[in-house]
């Protein structure tokens, strides 16, 4: 797969791709990554990239013609992008979804915007906007970098065990399960017992449970009761109503 991110900021984003896991992905041809600086369509010396906002107010914005020239060079590469993506907060919010989806393709194009924003009319040129969260960061780096881990780790290959992002957190509709190593007793606490039986069926029981229980504590708005066993339902509805009356 590649990706190629187009930034004002070029060596925020670089460093990141020089270590661990993204690193080894890249070197081992899993993943391309290619970085491009916006400013080389800046189209004067001093590399000026952003104007004042027509009907006034705080902050600069990003030309139209910045953004169509990088949009424009990155559909001449082989193979174009089957997506171009402007990280933004005014985007759709990314889940585990739009990763899965992203990492189908062979080719992204991520555009991290600074300042106020780009000028609507190159917006309107990107198949997707993307905001990673309900805040404001102070410009795409690290949402496009987000994304490219996020997609990253989907890749096959990427992670050593094949499988384990099929158990990840969002990947099963539930947060994950808690996780225990050595020792098995830890400034006096000591790891489930399920977890030392070694009987697998009960193992993987806790573990639901305990994913279902997490959840419905943290994010109750992940749970579809329809994924569910009816056991499984039954279930959580005896541990709300304990949890009820202890509250009580
Ligand atoms: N740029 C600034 N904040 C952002 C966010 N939350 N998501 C994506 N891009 C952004």
């Amino acid at each position: 797969m590649i990706v190629t991110i187009y930034t004002l900021f070029p060596n925020l984003v670089e460093p990141y791709l020089q270590e661990a896991i993204l690193a080894r992905a890249i070197h081992e041809g899993k993943l391309t990554v290619q970085i491009r600086d916006l400013r080389r369509f800046a189209g004067n010396a001093s590399g000026r990239v952003d104007d004042a906002p027509y009907g006034g107010g705080a902050g600069m914005v990003i030309r139209p013609d910045v953004v169509t020239a990088a949009l424009n060079e990155v559909t001449q590469d082989e193979p174009p992008p089957n997506e171009t993506v402007l990280l933004t907060p005014a985007g759709e919010r990314a889940t585990q979804r739009t990763m899965e989806d992203l990492a189908t393709q062979t080719h992204i194009c991520l555009v991290a915007g600074r300042y106020e924003g780009f000028d609507a009319r190159a917006e309107s040129r990107f198949d997707r906007h993307l905001s990673i969260g309900d805040y404001v960061l102070m410009g795409g780096e690290l949402p496009a970098l987000v994304v490219l881990e996020a997609v990253a780790r989907l890749l096959p290959g990427v992670l050593g065990d094949e499988d384990s992002h099929r158990h990840d957190s969002f990947s099963t509709g539930l947060l994950d399960h808690p996780q225990y190593t050595r020792p098995a007793v830890f400034e006096g606490e000591a790891v489930p017992d399920v977890l030392t039986s070694g009987h697998h069926a009960n193992v993987a029981q806790w573990r639901r449970r305990t994913a279902l229980e997490r959840t419905a504590k943290v994010r109750p708005d992940l749970i579809d009761p329809k994924k569910l066993t009816p056991d499984e339902r039954a279930w959580l509805t005896a541990l709300q109503h304990n949890n009820n009356e202890d509250d009580a």
